[in-house]
């Protein structure tokens, strides 16, 4: 299996706007895209242990809805080794899917992780104590949030949890700005060109659509979760935990 490259794609690609997709260039390069480009992206996964051994329950499912390389599922699998726990980790990336697969051969979490292949607003949930979606509903389609947020509240056990991840914006303009300013920052400091996140921003600008806080906190009551905690927020990439 070959390993994460660097990602230096937007300093070979002369990009058109919209036109990010998670092809076999990205998924080559994903380890290091998203640990540079996300603030606090280790330490969600720190907490994602934390989460998982509070609320995974035995005999009971996992997901890991918008999987990538499947990192989310492999600290689940980490964190609780009890094999009547299975991990089914989706994506509709055949790219990003096909590595995971690579990636499992031989590996003791390969009998416990199941990738799929689909579309999460497809896929049937049912008999879950924990679901992750770390920084997928951003690329959902808006009108199919609010759904797929209800579908998932329906297909957790009674007091399980959603860990949610993603990047917000703000409604007022100025203090967006700033946060979007502050994060282009950090990217420098990750040894990301000007150019470089210019062009991915470019890219990025209709397919990454962030909410406010205020819009997931209101779905997320509206589908019916009891409580909802703001976990973590590293600029403005923030962790929702929304219990049944
Ligand atoms: C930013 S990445 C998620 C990163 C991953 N959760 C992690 O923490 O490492 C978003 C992923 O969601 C997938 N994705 C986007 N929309 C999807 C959809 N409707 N159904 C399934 N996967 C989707 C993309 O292919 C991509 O792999």
């Amino acid at each position: 299996m070959p390993t994460s490259r660097k990602d230096r794609i937007y300093q070979q690609r002369r990009t058109q706007p919209g036109d990010f997709v998670f092809d076999e260039a990205v998924a080559g390069v994903f380890e290091d895209m998203i640990t540079r480009s996300v603030p606090g992206y280790e330490a969600v996964h720190r907490l994602l242990r934390v989460v998982a051994r509070k609320f995974v329950k035995k005999d009971s499912s996992v997901y890991d809805l918008g999987c990538s390389l499947g990192a989310a599922s492999f600290s689940v699998c980490e964190a609780i080794p009890n094999a009547s726990v299975s991990v089914i980790a989706v994506d509709n990336s055949e790219a990003m899917i096909h590595r995971l697969q690579q990636k499992l051969e031989g590996q003791p979490s390969e009998a416990r992780i199941k990738p799929v292949c689909a579309d999460i607003t497809e896929v049937e949930i049912e008999n879950a104590s924990l679901v992750i979606l770390n920084y997928t509903l951003q690329f959902v389609d808006p009108p199919r949030r609010d759904s797929l947020i209800q579908k998932i509240y329906s297909g957790l056990r009674q007091d399980a949890a959603m860990l949610l991840s993603e990047k917000i914006c703000y409604a007022n303009d100025d203090e967006d700005a700033r946060m979007q300013g502050l994060h282009e920052k950090f990217k420098q400091g990750q040894h990301y060109s000007a150019l470089e996140i210019a062009r991915k921003r470019e890219a990025l600008e209709d397919v990454l659509i962030r909410d406010t806080h205020e819009q997931h906190r209101t779905r997320l009551y509206r589908a019916g979760f009891s409580r909802v905690f703001a976990l973590m927020q590293h600029l403005n990439f923030i962790t929702y935990l929304a219990i049944k």
